[in-house]
């Protein structure tokens, strides 16, 4: 078997902006607001940015510190670093990006769906006799339009992943997300001059603590695993294409800040507009897609200054956002096959991106075109894109969290973790020994709350 030599970033930049890529997606745009809606804001944000900051961040470091001193993928990462028997664990995490990306390109394939029809209304008009729910709701219920929107997003994902880290991920990153910044600002600008903007504010920054229960806690904690791409190795992957010159601690920050910042001007932009409708605040937080794909393409043809261009702006945002989070998914899957199988990378970057592509279709037809497909019942959710999520979000995210928590806080040495975070480039204010509390026993024990609500019943997804 001949050896391939392995990918690397090509500068510090370049790991930030592509790791940047994977954390910022449609959790930032899609997930994020609709939970700070339903969990009335203020006092979640806060309880949002602490769990990031104590649990998140530590992870972060833990994740990208496995990856650069294995130099391999999840299973042969986490079998290096911690012993034999965690190459299960690794596992876990293929199987977790697997199904992730099987159904997250189908949410990627809608946001395609409303950027062709928004480019159509900023040329045509929007239709004044358009209900937009039962646009949702055809769209979502064709089967064939279903099939085809997943089948471009995920040629789009294997064409990017296909050409290698540096030539592939790393380049499209480098465009993209400069792309994404800059519409972000275009939006944030229009939406702060809108006259809901002051409310929107007050609602996500306001502390209003009485109004959060328990299980707001826990979702924020469980949403910080999502949005920052931990738990199932997609970190490790990217950790491991790291170069002994760059700093992983300041990585870390960099990826987690930029992570951070979106979500919140994300949700900024879309509660300055929801709230600049009188009566509208009160309905619009009824589902998480309801909010993306239902209140605000209306919203933006209707009430948004410059909406006509925006709206199309938006889309493709949400569209490259989900692209720079699939590449990374993908990466996973292929870096295993060519770790551990020795595969070559385009042979496993198609074998992966195929057998995910089955899944994907099973999704995609889960929202109405396919009654087997959506009426299934399992965990207590209906349908096969339901039940996908939640079994992701709730079991696997938090469960390959802790697994990476204990395997760099109590399996690995302390002086492996300590070279990796104090390599001589990390920043002042960073402090192995408070890094290596917060690994061992913070974040752990956090964890451990979530997964003991799951077995609850609690649900996250
Ligand atoms: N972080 C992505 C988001 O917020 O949309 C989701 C994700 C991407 C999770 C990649 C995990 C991952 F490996």
């Amino acid at each position: 078997m001949e050896t391939q030599k392995r990918d690397a970033w090509s500068s510090n930049f370049g790991l930030v902006l592509a790791a940047t890529g994977s954390a910022i997606g449609l959790g930032n745009l899609w997930k994020f607001p609709f939970i700070t809606w339903e969990n009335n804001g203020g006092a979640f944000v806060i309880v949002y940015l602490v769990c990031i900051l104590l649990v998140g961040l530590p992870i972060m470091m833990a994740e990208l510190l496995i990856g650069r001193r294995s130099q391999k993928s999840i299973v042969g990462a986490l079998r290096d670093v911690a012993g034999p028997a965690w190459k299960f664990v690794g596992g876990w995490g293929v199987l977790c990006g697997f199904i992730l990306l099987s159904y997250y390109t189908v949410i990627a394939g809608w946001s395609f769906f409303y950027f062709w029809k928004s480019l159509g209304w900023t040329f045509g008009g929007f239709p004044a006799d358009l209900s937009t729910g039962d646009l949702f709701g055809a769209q979502v219920g064709d089967a064939w339009l279903q099939f085809m929107l997943s089948l471009v997003f995920s040629i789009a994902t294997v064409g990017v992943v296909y050409f290698g880290v540096q030539k592939g991920i790393e380049r499209v990153a480098k465009v993209l997300l400069p792309v994404l910044f800059g519409i972000l600002v275009l939006l944030l600008v229009s939406a702060l001059g809108m006259s809901g903007s002051g409310e929107a504010l007050k609602f996500i920054f306001e502390p209003r603590f009485g109004e959060l229960e328990w299980s707001g806690v826990l979702e924020a904690l469980g949403h910080s695993f999502f949005t920052l791409s931990l738990g199932m190795g997609a970190m490790i992957t990217y950790g491991s294409y790291i170069s002994r010159k760059q700093s992983i601690v300041k990585s870390a920050g960099a990826i987690v800040a930029f992570d951070t910042l979106i979500a919140l001007v994300a949700t900024i932009i879309m509660f300055s507009v929801i709230f600049s409708v009188a009566g509208l605040s009160e309905e619009v937080g009824k589902s998480t897609v309801g909010m993306l794909f239902i209140s605000l393409p209306e919203l933006f043809y209707t009430v948004m200054p410059f909406g006509t261009v925006l709206g199309p702006l938006f889309y493709v945002l949400v569209a490259l956002a989900a692209l720079t989070s699939t590449i990374s998914l993908l990466e996973v899957e292929t870096s295993f096959l060519i770790d551990e199988r020795g595969m070559k990378r385009q042979k496993a970057v198609i074998v992966s991106g195929a057998a995910i592509f089955v899944f994907t279709i099973f999704a995609a037809l889960s929202f109405g075109s396919t009654p087997v497909l959506s009426t299934m019942v399992a965990f207590g959710k209906t349908g096969w894109f339901s039940i996908a999520d939640h079994f992701v979000s709730n079991w696997m995210l938090p469960t390959g969290g802790l697994a990476v928590a204990i395997a760099a806080g109590w399996f690995m040495t302390r002086k492996a973790t300590e070279d990796e975070l104090v390599d001589g480039n990390q920043p002042d204010w960073f402090r192995y020994g408070a890094w290596r509390f917060f690994i061992r026993y913070v974040a752990p024990v956090a964890v451990l709350a979530i997964i003991l609500a799951v077995i609850l019943g609690r649900d996250f997804s």
